[in-house]
């Protein structure tokens, strides 16, 4: 022992600093992730993360991210700072593919920021919210399993919504409309963008007016979630909802995520856009989510943001992605037709799913039938039932649909 260290404890500094420390709930998501990854079986089927994955079951970088990398190989000068904003370059090709039509209208009082994913995004709309004294957000039941620790990091209040009903596996659009008379002025109201994260049921135009026109008559600000537009239909039609309520909505946040989408999930690519009454506000608004991200991380990674904007900036890369963003929704919406069939003639009532859209549905089962589907026949999905669609393929349906008859006559 060093004279140094023999004088340090003989000063009686022995406390231990980390006893008070006790272990934190695993997520249950990245649990999954580990338990599938070790688990031998190999016919184990993953239908847990939400990850896209083609016929073969791979998650292939996609062909205009591949070109676009080149591009930036061959062109890029620097990785010199950029800056707690990000490049601005990647939120300036995003913004009209987000805010399409409703642009015009909130121009002026639109500001967006580079973050680091969608979660990324969502964690800096909860400290926004916490600087701008909104204490309180309404979150629908069931949601994305993060969404409520990353306001809870934030102190912020969960209050709920019921936004599904299992049973007819529909959304529940009057018990929302219920907790949007309820909440009170100010109140933060989570609301989720095309194929809904577990569900798969989404709001309709219809629906959308109507959560519009409450949340402009009780003064409540909504945070949307968007992950995966273009997976139900295209762009712009999944965007309609949304767009609609951001060209009336005084203010509003918008997480976007370019994970799945882009395929672009490690690189941890997103974006947040605030809506604001008047430009001095936006100023105010943007200026505090900067300091938020500088003192949270600094600055988001370029990597996956310069792809972005190079796929973005160029007409020949942009078709080459809409092209494969197609492919992906095709495929899944193909799975979702497999599964029906197969469903119904096993006599199991799943044939929602056919009308659902993009990767998740969540199945009516228990805890203990998920776990026993787990255990029992290699078959992971997410707590709750989720199941990610696209984790399947015509060769895994038959043997999905056994494992459930069995699980649903036990
Ligand atoms: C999912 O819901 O499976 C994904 O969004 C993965 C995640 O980040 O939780």
């Amino acid at each position: 022992m060093s004279q140094s260290s023999s004088k340090f404890t003989q000063t009686g500094h022995q406390s231990r600093v980390f006893d008070s420390v006790v272990l934190a709930r695993p997520d249950a998501l990245l649990a999954l992730i580990d338990a599938y990854r070790t688990d031998p079986r190999d016919f184990k089927m993953d239908l847990g993360v939400g990850v896209y994955r083609d016929k073969w079951g791979r998650t292939p970088v996609l062909a205009c991210v591949k070109a676009a990398e080149k591009i930036l190989w061959n062109q890029q000068q620097s990785k010199s700072y950029l800056g707690a904003e990000g490049s601005s370059a990647f939120v300036e090709a995003l913004t009209p593919l987000v805010f399409g039509d409703a642009l015009p209208v909130s121009r002026w009082r639109l500001s967006g920021l580079q973050t680091v994913g969608g979660t990324g995004a969502l964690r800096l709309a909860a400290e926004l919210l916490r600087v701008a004294g909104r204490r309180r957000i309404w979150i629908g039941k069931p949601t994305w399993l993060n969404h409520e620790s990353i306001f809870r990091a934030a102190d912020i209040e969960i209050l709920h919504y019921d936004y599904f009903d299992r049973g007819s596996q529909s959304v529940r659009v009057d018990a929302m409309l219920d907790a949007l008379e309820a909440a009170q002025p100010g109140d933060a109201f989570l609301l989720h963008g095309a194929c809904h994260n577990p569900t798969g049921a989404d709001l309709d135009i219809n629906a959308w007016r109507q959560v519009t026109d409450r949340v402009v008559k009780n003064g409540l600000l909504p945070v949307i979630d968007i992950a995966y537009q273009g997976f139900g239909q295209d762009t712009d039609e999944d965007a309609a909802g949304p767009r609609f309520l951001l060209a009336h909505a005084p203010a509003a946040l918008v997480a976007v995520s370019c994970s799945k989408t882009f395929g672009l999930y490690r690189e941890r690519t997103g974006a947040i856009f605030s809506v604001t009454q008047d430009t001095a506000q936006l100023v105010a608004v943007r200026s505090n989510l900067v300091s938020i991200s500088r003192a949270m991380y600094s600055m988001p990674p370029d990597h996956g943001a310069a792809i972005v904007s190079t796929i973005l900036q160029d007409p020949a890369l942009t078709a080459i992605w809409e092209g494969e963003l197609a492919a992906m929704r095709e495929r899944i919406a193909g799975i979702r037709q497999c599964l029906a069939a197969a469903a119904v003639s096993a006599g199991l009532s799943v044939k929602a799913i056919s009308r659902q859209r993009g990767m998740f549905s969540l199945l009516d089962l228990t805890d203990a039938q998920v776990d026993w589907l787990r255990q029992e026949h290699g078959i992971y999905m997410a707590p709750g039932g989720r199941i990610n669609v696209a984790g399947l393929t015509e060769q895994t349906v038959p043997r999905l649909v056994r494992a459930l008859s069995a699980c649903m006559t036990l």
